[in-house]
């Protein structure tokens, strides 16, 4: 089946050189999901779309006597997930590297994703996948740009200077804004009890307006607009955006609001 993943904002390379800070930007985010999932000891945990494996650790620690299999697409998410396991444990933590749309799962009592499940080609199809795993299902995704104040912030930055890509509905990390998709591709998928949540975070984009431009900036999803702009709008550009989070930065940084729905399912 094939895989929506490799839109133009994903870079895996990107990603696991910075996993530390994705996962303290994540951090408020994934505390809603593990308190959603009520892990016990003894389950068996399937972490969809783990990436380096931050919440498949944690399912595994809240886990004792039971298991977490975290997986991922990606060799390279994966090469991080392995390192920082190595260097953490917990113990009871395997990874695999497999497409979870078409991956023979074991039976699981959860299985969980923390903006992993976005990327599906045939979304009804890969849920059904997962289904087959048995369990309760809880996961994060994204929802609409316009309820993403940092998305906003940064388009309104950049946008006069530089040619920012616009979002695709459907596609992509917003797949899933929809609360009516979310609930009739899971309803399709055999799941019952689809519910939502509303989750609302600001969450630290950098500890400095300058850190958190750079960072930003950094990331190779708008490399090639920064490009083809040329020299002088691209100075503009972040010369703007370092002005938009100058404006909100506080003594602890720079927090910006961030929305997701967090779905359950059994
Ligand atoms: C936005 S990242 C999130 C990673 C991780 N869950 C986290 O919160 O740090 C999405 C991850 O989903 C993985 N992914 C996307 N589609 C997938 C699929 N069909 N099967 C397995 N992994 C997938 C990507 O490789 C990527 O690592």
């Amino acid at each position: 089946m094939r895989n929506v993943t490799t839109s133009s904002n994903w870079s895996a390379e990107w990603w696991a050189e910075h996993d530390e800070r994705y996962d303290a930007l994540l951090a408020p985010m994934t505390r809603h999901l593990l308190a959603a999932a009520a892990i016990r000891p003894g389950e068996r945990v399937v972490d969809v779309g783990c990436g380096c494996g931050n919440t498949t650790r944690l399912a595994g620690r809240a886990a004792p006597d039971g298991s977490a299999l975290g997986v991922d697409k990606s060799p390279t998410m994966l090469a991080k997930a392995a390192l920082r396991t190595e260097e953490s444990g917990p113990a009871n933590v395997r990874f695999v590297q497999a497409d979870a749309q078409t991956h023979p799962f074991e039976p699981a009592d959860v299985v969980l994703s923390q903006f992993g499940v976005m990327f599906f080609d045939d979304p009804v199809a890969a849920f059904a996948n997962l289904r087959r795993a048995g369990g309760r299902l809880v996961f994060l995704c994204w929802q609409a740009m316009e309820r993403n104040e940092s998305r906003l912030v940064k388009r309104a930055a950049l946008s006069p200077h530089v040619r920012v890509p616009p979002d695709q509905p459907g596609v992509g990390p917003a797949s899933l804004a929809d609360p009516d998709r979310i609930r009739g591709i899971l309803t399709e998928a055999g799941y019952t009890g689809v519910e939502l949540t509303d989750v609302r975070e600001p969450l630290l984009v950098g500890p400095t307006a300058d850190a958190a431009c750079d960072f930003e900036l950094g990331a190779p999803a708008l490399a090639a607009a920064f490009a083809e702009a040329g020299p002088d709008a691209a100075a503009r550009a972040r010369d703007a955006l370092r002005a938009a989070y100058a404006d909100r930065e506080t003594p602890d940084g720079v927090f910006l609001g961030y929305a997701a729905w967090l779905v359950t399912a059994g």
